[in-house]
Protein backbone atom coordinates (compact mmCIF):
# COMPACT_ATOMS: atom_id res chain seq x y z
CA UNK A 1 0.00 0.00 0.00
CA UNK A 2 1.17 3.27 -0.95
CA UNK A 3 0.27 6.57 1.27
CA UNK A 4 -1.61 4.37 3.60
CA UNK A 5 -4.62 6.20 5.48
CA UNK A 6 -4.09 5.67 9.02
CA UNK A 7 -6.99 3.55 9.53
CA UNK A 8 -5.43 1.56 6.45
CA UNK A 9 -2.10 1.17 7.73
CA UNK A 10 -3.80 -0.11 11.16
CA UNK A 11 -5.85 -2.61 9.51
CA UNK A 12 -2.44 -3.69 8.03
CA UNK A 13 -0.86 -3.84 11.36
CA UNK A 14 -4.11 -5.29 13.46
CA UNK A 15 -4.13 -2.71 15.69
CA UNK A 16 -6.72 0.24 16.60
CA UNK A 17 -6.29 3.60 14.33
CA UNK A 18 -7.23 5.23 17.43
CA UNK A 19 -3.29 4.52 18.33
CA UNK A 20 -1.75 5.19 15.13
CA UNK A 21 -3.26 8.56 15.90
CA UNK A 22 -1.73 9.33 18.82
CA UNK A 23 1.37 8.29 18.26
CA UNK A 24 1.28 11.05 15.03
CA UNK A 25 0.08 13.29 18.08
CA UNK A 26 3.57 12.88 19.73
CA UNK A 27 5.61 13.12 16.44
CA UNK A 28 3.64 16.16 16.24
CA UNK A 29 1.41 15.39 13.34
CA UNK A 30 -2.04 16.13 13.61
CA UNK A 31 -4.17 13.20 11.62
CA UNK A 32 -7.83 12.08 10.86
CA UNK A 33 -8.71 8.94 10.46
CA UNK A 34 -9.29 9.13 6.54
CA UNK A 35 -5.98 10.95 5.96
CA UNK A 36 -3.31 9.94 3.96
CA UNK A 37 0.01 9.74 5.54
CA UNK A 38 3.37 10.68 4.16
CA UNK A 39 5.79 7.67 3.51
CA UNK A 40 8.25 8.97 6.53
CA UNK A 41 5.39 9.08 8.81
CA UNK A 42 3.90 5.99 7.88
CA UNK A 43 7.78 4.47 8.66
CA UNK A 44 8.36 5.35 11.48
CA UNK A 45 5.14 4.59 13.28
CA UNK A 46 5.40 1.13 11.33
CA UNK A 47 8.78 0.95 13.20
CA UNK A 48 7.36 1.73 16.32
CA UNK A 49 4.59 -1.10 16.09
CA UNK A 50 7.22 -3.82 15.00
CA UNK A 51 6.48 -3.66 10.79
CA UNK A 52 9.50 -2.62 8.04
CA UNK A 53 7.25 -0.33 5.77
CA UNK A 54 7.35 -1.50 2.13
CA UNK A 55 6.65 0.96 -0.18
CA UNK A 56 5.09 0.09 -4.02
CA UNK A 57 4.64 1.73 -7.00
CA UNK A 58 1.11 2.38 -8.12
CA UNK A 59 0.73 -0.25 -10.34
CA UNK A 60 1.66 -2.65 -7.51
CA UNK A 61 -0.58 -1.43 -5.24
CA UNK A 62 -3.84 -1.94 -7.73
CA UNK A 63 -2.25 -5.57 -8.83
CA UNK A 64 -4.66 -7.38 -11.37
CA UNK A 65 -2.81 -10.13 -11.09
CA UNK A 66 -3.54 -12.35 -12.33
CA UNK A 67 -5.43 -15.81 -12.27
CA UNK A 68 -3.44 -18.93 -12.45
CA UNK A 69 -2.28 -20.62 -15.70
CA UNK A 70 -3.92 -24.01 -16.18
CA UNK A 71 -0.85 -26.18 -16.87
CA UNK A 72 -2.95 -28.29 -19.62
CA UNK A 73 -3.17 -24.62 -21.73
CA UNK A 74 0.66 -24.23 -21.70
CA UNK A 75 2.30 -24.59 -25.21
CA UNK A 76 6.04 -24.13 -26.29
CA UNK A 77 6.30 -20.59 -27.32
CA UNK A 78 8.66 -18.44 -30.17
CA UNK A 79 11.35 -17.17 -28.11
CA UNK A 80 12.03 -13.40 -27.74
CA UNK A 81 15.28 -12.19 -28.86
CA UNK A 82 17.14 -8.59 -28.36
CA UNK A 83 19.93 -7.98 -30.47
CA UNK A 84 22.99 -6.46 -29.26
CA UNK A 85 26.31 -5.32 -29.36
CA UNK A 86 28.85 -1.88 -30.34
CA UNK A 87 27.62 0.78 -32.17
CA UNK A 88 28.19 0.06 -35.89
CA UNK A 89 28.98 -3.52 -35.13
CA UNK A 90 26.46 -4.26 -37.57
CA UNK A 91 23.16 -4.95 -35.46
CA UNK A 92 20.52 -3.40 -38.15
CA UNK A 93 22.39 -5.33 -40.47
CA UNK A 94 21.72 -8.08 -39.28
CA UNK A 95 18.29 -7.61 -38.38
CA UNK A 96 17.49 -6.55 -42.08
CA UNK A 97 19.23 -9.45 -43.64
CA UNK A 98 17.28 -11.33 -41.14
CA UNK A 99 13.56 -9.32 -42.25
CA UNK A 100 14.79 -9.45 -46.05
CA UNK A 101 15.64 -13.09 -46.41
CA UNK A 102 12.03 -14.13 -44.67
CA UNK A 103 9.78 -12.24 -45.97
CA UNK A 104 6.42 -14.23 -46.68
CA UNK A 105 5.89 -14.73 -50.15
CA UNK A 106 3.77 -12.35 -51.59
CA UNK A 107 4.28 -9.44 -49.06
CA UNK A 108 7.48 -8.65 -50.99
CA UNK A 109 6.70 -4.78 -50.30
CA UNK A 110 8.55 -5.29 -46.94
CA UNK A 111 8.54 -3.30 -44.22
CA UNK A 112 8.71 0.03 -44.43
CA UNK A 113 8.23 1.39 -41.15
CA UNK A 114 10.38 1.06 -38.46
CA UNK A 115 8.18 -0.80 -35.55
CA UNK A 116 9.92 -2.29 -32.40
CA UNK A 117 9.48 -5.69 -32.60
CA UNK A 118 8.22 -8.60 -35.33
CA UNK A 119 8.05 -11.70 -35.83
CA UNK A 120 10.07 -14.46 -38.13
CA UNK A 121 8.97 -16.98 -39.30
CA UNK A 122 11.90 -19.32 -40.85
CA UNK A 123 11.75 -21.93 -43.28
CA UNK A 124 11.72 -24.67 -40.75
CA UNK A 125 8.47 -23.33 -39.99
CA UNK A 126 9.61 -22.04 -36.46
CA UNK A 127 9.29 -18.30 -35.37
CA UNK A 128 11.76 -16.14 -33.40
CA UNK A 129 10.49 -12.57 -32.21
CA UNK A 130 13.27 -9.76 -32.62
CA UNK A 131 12.66 -6.65 -30.40
CA UNK A 132 14.48 -4.04 -32.40
CA UNK A 133 14.68 -1.46 -29.57
CA UNK A 134 17.73 1.30 -30.03
CA UNK A 135 20.89 1.13 -28.01
CA UNK A 136 20.00 -0.55 -24.68
CA UNK A 137 17.96 1.69 -22.91
CA UNK A 138 14.47 -0.12 -23.96
CA UNK A 139 15.60 -3.39 -22.41
CA UNK A 140 17.60 -1.57 -19.29
CA UNK A 141 14.34 0.22 -18.85
CA UNK A 142 12.04 -2.35 -19.28
CA UNK A 143 13.95 -4.19 -16.62
CA UNK A 144 13.87 -1.69 -13.93
CA UNK A 145 10.50 -1.92 -14.13
CA UNK A 146 10.42 -5.38 -13.83
CA UNK A 147 9.46 -6.68 -17.29
CA UNK A 148 11.62 -9.85 -18.46
CA UNK A 149 10.68 -9.26 -22.28
CA UNK A 150 13.94 -10.63 -23.57
CA UNK A 151 14.28 -14.50 -23.93
CA UNK A 152 17.83 -14.78 -25.70
CA UNK A 153 20.59 -11.99 -26.55
CA UNK A 154 22.19 -11.98 -29.50
CA UNK A 155 25.74 -10.45 -29.12
CA UNK A 156 27.38 -8.77 -31.92
CA UNK A 157 30.80 -8.30 -32.36
CA UNK A 158 32.36 -7.24 -35.65
CA UNK A 159 35.35 -8.87 -36.17
CA UNK A 160 37.42 -6.17 -38.18
CA UNK A 161 36.64 -4.79 -34.69
CA UNK A 162 37.36 -5.50 -30.98
CA UNK A 163 35.29 -6.23 -28.24
CA UNK A 164 34.27 -2.87 -27.09
CA UNK A 165 32.97 -0.83 -24.08
CA UNK A 166 29.14 -1.19 -25.32
CA UNK A 167 29.85 -4.85 -25.72
CA UNK A 168 31.12 -5.07 -22.01
CA UNK A 169 27.52 -3.38 -20.85
CA UNK A 170 25.33 -5.68 -23.20
CA UNK A 171 27.32 -8.77 -21.80
CA UNK A 172 26.77 -7.39 -18.08
CA UNK A 173 23.14 -6.38 -18.85
CA UNK A 174 22.28 -9.82 -19.87
CA UNK A 175 23.89 -11.59 -17.31
CA UNK A 176 22.42 -9.41 -14.64
CA UNK A 177 19.31 -10.73 -16.04
CA UNK A 178 19.82 -13.97 -16.23
CA UNK A 179 19.18 -13.61 -19.82
CA UNK A 180 21.26 -16.42 -22.05
CA UNK A 181 23.33 -15.08 -24.81
CA UNK A 182 24.22 -16.46 -28.28
CA UNK A 183 27.55 -14.53 -29.84
CA UNK A 184 27.48 -13.84 -33.62
CA UNK A 185 31.20 -13.02 -35.12
CA UNK A 186 30.45 -10.59 -37.52
CA UNK A 187 31.89 -8.91 -41.29
CA UNK A 188 33.56 -12.04 -41.46
CA UNK A 189 33.65 -11.47 -44.96
CA UNK A 190 36.37 -8.68 -44.56
CA UNK A 191 39.84 -9.35 -45.01
CA UNK A 192 40.99 -7.36 -41.86
CA UNK A 193 38.52 -9.83 -39.47
CA UNK A 194 40.29 -11.78 -36.71
CA UNK A 195 38.06 -14.33 -35.28
CA UNK A 196 40.17 -15.68 -32.78
CA UNK A 197 40.66 -12.55 -31.20
CA UNK A 198 37.28 -11.67 -30.79
CA UNK A 199 37.20 -15.26 -29.33
CA UNK A 200 40.15 -14.69 -26.89
CA UNK A 201 38.75 -11.16 -26.31
CA UNK A 202 35.36 -12.35 -25.13
CA UNK A 203 36.75 -15.37 -22.84
CA UNK A 204 38.78 -12.22 -20.92
CA UNK A 205 35.04 -10.69 -20.53
CA UNK A 206 33.56 -13.65 -19.20
CA UNK A 207 32.32 -15.32 -21.93
CA UNK A 208 34.34 -18.25 -23.12
CA UNK A 209 31.85 -19.62 -26.78
CA UNK A 210 31.75 -23.17 -27.05
CA UNK A 211 34.64 -24.10 -30.05
CA UNK A 212 36.86 -23.02 -26.76
CA UNK A 213 35.08 -25.55 -24.35
CA UNK A 214 32.55 -22.81 -22.89
CA UNK A 215 29.12 -22.89 -22.85
CA UNK A 216 28.08 -19.74 -24.92
CA UNK A 217 27.23 -20.66 -28.31
CA UNK A 218 28.99 -18.63 -31.10
CA UNK A 219 28.25 -18.20 -35.00
CA UNK A 220 30.65 -16.55 -37.62
CA UNK A 221 28.46 -14.70 -39.89
CA UNK A 222 28.20 -12.09 -42.49
CA UNK A 223 25.80 -10.06 -42.17
CA UNK A 224 25.99 -8.10 -45.07
CA UNK A 225 26.57 -11.24 -47.35
CA UNK A 226 24.23 -13.83 -45.38
CA UNK A 227 26.52 -16.39 -44.57
CA UNK A 228 26.29 -18.25 -41.24
CA UNK A 229 23.06 -16.40 -40.47
CA UNK A 230 20.81 -19.47 -40.84
CA UNK A 231 23.44 -21.26 -38.70
CA UNK A 232 22.82 -18.66 -36.29
CA UNK A 233 18.92 -19.01 -36.17
CA UNK A 234 19.45 -22.73 -35.96
CA UNK A 235 21.65 -21.62 -32.89
CA UNK A 236 19.08 -19.46 -31.30
CA UNK A 237 16.48 -21.59 -31.38
CA UNK A 238 18.42 -24.56 -29.85
CA UNK A 239 19.34 -22.46 -26.82
CA UNK A 240 15.48 -21.71 -26.87
CA UNK A 241 14.56 -25.03 -26.98
CA UNK A 242 16.56 -25.72 -23.98
CA UNK A 243 14.90 -23.23 -22.15
CA UNK A 244 11.18 -24.89 -22.66
CA UNK A 245 9.80 -21.56 -23.15
CA UNK A 246 5.93 -21.49 -23.27
CA UNK A 247 2.65 -19.64 -22.95
CA UNK A 248 -1.02 -20.23 -22.23
CA UNK A 249 -2.38 -20.19 -25.09
CA UNK A 250 -6.33 -20.75 -24.03
CA UNK A 251 -8.59 -18.97 -26.21
CA UNK A 252 -10.52 -17.79 -23.39
CA UNK A 253 -7.88 -16.52 -20.96
CA UNK A 254 -7.67 -12.53 -20.68
CA UNK A 255 -4.78 -11.80 -22.34
CA UNK A 256 -1.45 -9.76 -21.03
CA UNK A 257 1.47 -8.40 -22.33
CA UNK A 258 3.97 -5.61 -22.43
CA UNK A 259 4.37 -2.32 -23.82
CA UNK A 260 7.65 -2.12 -26.10
CA UNK A 261 6.90 1.27 -27.59
CA UNK A 262 4.80 3.58 -28.10
CA UNK A 263 3.84 6.99 -29.72
CA UNK A 264 1.37 9.59 -30.91
CA UNK A 265 -0.25 9.21 -34.57
CA UNK A 266 -1.92 12.47 -35.46
CA UNK A 267 -4.65 10.73 -37.15
CA UNK A 268 -5.02 7.56 -35.17
CA UNK A 269 -4.06 8.54 -32.01
CA UNK A 270 -2.27 6.24 -29.41
CA UNK A 271 -0.60 3.58 -31.44
CA UNK A 272 1.36 1.10 -29.45
CA UNK A 273 3.42 -1.75 -29.98
CA UNK A 274 2.30 -4.76 -27.10
CA UNK A 275 4.29 -7.79 -27.23
CA UNK A 276 1.63 -10.75 -25.73
CA UNK A 277 2.69 -12.47 -23.29
CA UNK A 278 -0.73 -14.80 -22.42
CA UNK A 279 -3.93 -15.56 -24.28
CA UNK A 280 -4.78 -14.20 -26.99
CA UNK A 281 -5.41 -10.61 -27.70
CA UNK A 282 -8.73 -9.84 -29.19
CA UNK A 283 -10.26 -6.35 -31.03
CA UNK A 284 -12.96 -5.01 -28.50
CA UNK A 285 -10.70 -6.20 -25.44
CA UNK A 286 -11.08 -3.46 -22.52
CA UNK A 287 -7.63 -3.30 -20.79
CA UNK A 288 -5.45 -1.47 -18.28
CA UNK A 289 -1.62 -1.13 -18.93
CA UNK A 290 0.62 1.37 -16.30
CA UNK A 291 -2.03 4.25 -15.50
CA UNK A 292 -4.28 4.46 -18.59
CA UNK A 293 -6.77 2.27 -19.99
CA UNK A 294 -8.74 1.23 -23.32
CA UNK A 295 -10.39 -0.80 -25.88
CA UNK A 296 -8.96 -2.14 -28.18
CA UNK A 297 -10.16 -0.70 -31.35
CA UNK A 298 -8.07 -2.32 -34.03
CA UNK A 299 -4.93 -5.11 -34.28
CA UNK A 300 -2.26 -4.37 -37.31
CA UNK A 301 0.98 -6.44 -37.53
CA UNK A 302 3.87 -5.36 -38.61
CA UNK A 303 3.22 -4.87 -42.12
CA UNK A 304 0.12 -2.69 -40.95
CA UNK A 305 -2.40 -5.08 -42.10
CA UNK A 306 -5.17 -5.85 -39.44
CA UNK A 307 -5.31 -8.32 -37.40
CA UNK A 308 -8.09 -9.66 -35.42
CA UNK A 309 -6.19 -11.54 -32.64
CA UNK A 310 -2.12 -11.61 -31.59
CA UNK A 311 -1.25 -14.39 -29.47
CA UNK A 312 2.29 -15.57 -27.25
CA UNK A 313 5.01 -14.09 -28.35
CA UNK A 314 3.51 -11.81 -31.20
CA UNK A 315 3.96 -8.36 -31.13
CA UNK A 316 1.33 -6.54 -32.61
CA UNK A 317 0.40 -2.51 -32.64
CA UNK A 318 -2.61 -1.60 -30.85
CA UNK A 319 -4.90 1.53 -31.45
CA UNK A 320 -8.03 1.98 -28.58
CA UNK A 321 -5.40 3.87 -25.88
CA UNK A 322 -6.83 6.99 -23.61
CA UNK A 323 -2.73 7.99 -22.97
CA UNK A 324 0.28 7.08 -23.98
CA UNK A 325 1.70 3.88 -21.86
CA UNK A 326 5.19 4.06 -21.32
CA UNK A 327 7.62 1.06 -22.37
CA UNK A 328 7.59 -1.85 -19.87
CA UNK A 329 4.07 -1.16 -18.49
CA UNK A 330 2.43 -3.98 -18.07
CA UNK A 331 -0.72 -4.57 -20.28
CA UNK A 332 -3.58 -6.70 -18.74
CA UNK A 333 -6.99 -7.43 -20.60
CA UNK A 334 -9.75 -7.00 -17.93
CA UNK A 335 -13.30 -8.74 -17.84
CA UNK A 336 -15.47 -5.43 -18.35
CA UNK A 337 -14.49 -1.32 -19.15
CA UNK A 338 -16.01 -0.43 -15.95
CA UNK A 339 -13.31 -2.82 -14.05
CA UNK A 340 -10.48 -1.42 -16.48
CA UNK A 341 -11.65 2.09 -15.51
CA UNK A 342 -11.62 1.75 -11.89
CA UNK A 343 -7.85 0.09 -11.88
CA UNK A 344 -6.99 3.30 -14.42
CA UNK A 345 -8.31 5.68 -11.85
CA UNK A 346 -6.93 4.32 -8.42
CA UNK A 347 -3.31 4.01 -10.10
CA UNK A 348 -3.74 7.99 -11.35
CA UNK A 349 -5.04 9.17 -8.49
CA UNK A 350 -2.11 7.36 -6.22
CA UNK A 351 0.22 8.58 -9.09
CA UNK A 352 -1.17 11.86 -8.72
CA UNK A 353 -0.95 12.00 -4.79
CA UNK A 354 2.64 10.97 -5.21
CA UNK A 355 3.50 13.96 -7.77
CA UNK A 356 1.57 16.49 -5.27
CA UNK A 357 3.99 15.34 -2.57
CA UNK A 358 6.83 15.80 -4.27
CA UNK A 359 5.76 19.11 -5.65
CA UNK A 360 4.99 20.37 -2.45
CA UNK A 361 8.59 18.71 -1.08
CA UNK A 362 10.56 20.54 -3.78
CA UNK A 363 8.78 23.78 -3.28
CA UNK A 364 9.30 23.81 0.81
CA UNK A 365 12.72 22.82 -0.23
CA UNK A 366 13.42 25.97 -2.20
CA UNK A 367 11.81 28.51 0.38
CA UNK A 368 14.29 26.75 2.85
CA UNK A 369 17.05 27.57 0.82
CA UNK A 370 15.83 31.35 -0.03
CA UNK A 371 15.87 32.17 3.65
P1 LIG B 1 24.37 1.29 -34.61
O1 LIG B 1 22.89 1.09 -34.79
O2 LIG B 1 24.84 2.63 -35.04
O3 LIG B 1 24.86 0.94 -33.25
O4 LIG B 1 25.13 0.28 -35.62
P2 LIG B 1 24.73 -1.19 -35.97
O5 LIG B 1 25.31 -2.11 -34.98
O6 LIG B 1 23.29 -1.29 -36.24
O7 LIG B 1 25.57 -1.41 -37.31
P3 LIG B 1 25.03 -1.37 -38.80
O8 LIG B 1 24.23 -2.57 -39.10
O9 LIG B 1 24.43 -0.04 -39.08
O10 LIG B 1 26.39 -1.56 -39.57
C1 LIG B 1 27.44 -0.61 -39.49
C2 LIG B 1 28.27 -0.65 -40.75
O11 LIG B 1 28.88 -1.93 -40.90
C3 LIG B 1 27.43 -0.45 -42.01
O12 LIG B 1 28.17 0.34 -42.91
C4 LIG B 1 27.26 -1.85 -42.55
O13 LIG B 1 27.11 -1.87 -43.94
C5 LIG B 1 28.55 -2.51 -42.13
N1 LIG B 1 28.38 -3.94 -41.94
C6 LIG B 1 27.49 -4.57 -41.14
N2 LIG B 1 27.61 -5.90 -41.22
C7 LIG B 1 28.61 -6.13 -42.10
C8 LIG B 1 29.23 -7.32 -42.61
O14 LIG B 1 28.89 -8.45 -42.28
N3 LIG B 1 30.25 -7.15 -43.49
C9 LIG B 1 30.67 -5.93 -43.89
N4 LIG B 1 31.68 -5.88 -44.74
N5 LIG B 1 30.12 -4.81 -43.44
C10 LIG B 1 29.10 -4.89 -42.55
MG1 LIG C 1 21.70 0.06 -35.84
Amino acid sequence: TEFATAHELADLMGINAKEIIQRCFTLGKFVTINQRLDKETIELIALEFGFEAEFVSEVEATDVEHLEDNPEDMEIRPPVVTIMGHVDHGKTSLLDYIRRSNVVAGESGGITQHIGAYEVTLENGRSITFLDTPGHEAFTAMRARGAQVTDIVVLVVAADDSVMPQTIEAINHSKAAEVPIVVAINKVDKPEANTEKIRSQLSEAGVLVEDWGGEYQCQEISAKQGTGVEELMEKVLMEAEIRELKANYAEEVNARGIIVESELDKGKGVVSTVLVQRGYLKVGDPFVSGNTMGRVRALMDERGKRVKKAGPSQPVRVLGFEDLPQSGDEFVVMASDKEAREVAQKRQIIRREHEFRRSTRVKLDSIARQI
